[in-house]
């Protein structure tokens, strides 16, 4: 399906998804921007290359987005996390079917794997890509930060703590660009900014080679996925309102593009329910108050 209009803003998008989702709660607030921030620096300081990085800031952030309950975005916080794959496993069923991110999904797919002296270069027999232990070793910096405390105050902590797990839990080249990283009182000044998402965006040169040449009906069909699998209630509900949108829109005087971007529409019409954890979606019972708010809100957020 071809829809006329202007390029993709790629960059925007992953940050909005990475802001949705951490949405959800105070305690996560801007988790997923700061894993990629940090993810993009330490892959910054090992050398890689510019399509490397890209790919890198886009795993981190979204790399808990198979995290769908409250209790289970909370559980990942802890820095030894126990039963952590199965959210990476959803992320990547999440990702898989859409080309452009295909690759994004099996970095998220084993970025809780230990590196184990090496043996982590492997898990259940397939390879695990570098990228993976780089992200995890970016998530657990982030979760190390006490959001209530200066940050300048807990850098040697923070290193102590990483630096012990280097080898077991974590890759030791990564680590040691982290130690580097972690000298310059900079880093942490714009990992614990406000204006995270302005820095990032001056520093991520986004190249959008992955997206080149994916239709917006194709952007929107995966997000889809990402909106209604949170819920087996709300499972084919945006695409069914994309093919009722588009089947009345044809009826109408409108041209083809204006009702193919209805269906992006409907495929989209319900992104801002990405801030509401799987507990409030999955109720059988009837709502609180809370709830409800946290609901209407939905609507602001999709737009
Ligand atoms: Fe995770
Ligand atoms: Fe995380």
């Amino acid at each position: 399906m071809s829809i006329k209009g202007p390029g993709l803003p790629v960059f925007d998008l992953i940050m909005s998804i990475a802001d949705l989702v951490d949405l959800v709660s105070p305690v996560i607030e801007n988790h997923h921007k700061q894993t990629a921030y940090i993810a993009y620096c330490i892959g910054e300081e090992l050398g890689l290359p510019e399509r490397e990085l890209f790919r890198l800031y886009t795993a981190g952030s979204l790399h808990d987005m198979g995290a769908f309950s409250l209790e289970s975005k909370l559980k990942v916080l802890d820095f030894e996390v126990l039963n952590a794959h199965q959210h990476a496993y959803t992320g990547y069923l999440l990702l898989k079917d859409f080309a452009p991110l295909t690759d994004i999904g099996r970095i998220i797919r084993y970025h809780h794997v230990p590196w184990m002296d090496g043996e982590g270069r492997e898990w259940n027999g397939a390879a695990v890509p570098e990228l993976s232990h780089i992200v995890h070793l970016a998530d657990r910096i982030a979760v190390l930060i006490d959001r209530d405390a200066e940050v300048l105050q807990q850098v040697r902590g923070i290193v102590a703590r990483i630096s012990e797990k280097s080898g077991s839990l974590l890759m030791p080249e990564a680590v040691d660009a982290f130690r580097k990283l972690a000298e310059k009182e900079s880093f942490w000044l714009d990992v614990v900014s406000k204006s995270l998402g302005l820095v990032t965006r001056r520093l991520v040169k986004a190249r959008i080679y992955e997206f080149e040449g994916v239709s917006i009906y194709g952007v929107a069909e995966a997000l889809r996925r990402i909106i209604d699998f949170r819920s087996r209630f709300t499972a084919v509900h945006s695409s069914g309102v994309a093919a009722v949108a588009g089947f009345l829109a044809s009826f109408s005087f409108l041209d083809m593009n204006s009702i193919n971007l209805i269906k992006v529409a409907g495929l989209l019409h319900d992104i801002g329910k990405l801030i509401v954890p799987s507990e409030v979606l999955e109720k059988t019972g009837s709502l609180s108050r809370a709830d409800v708010l946290l609901l209407r809100k939905h609507t602001y957020y999709s737009f």
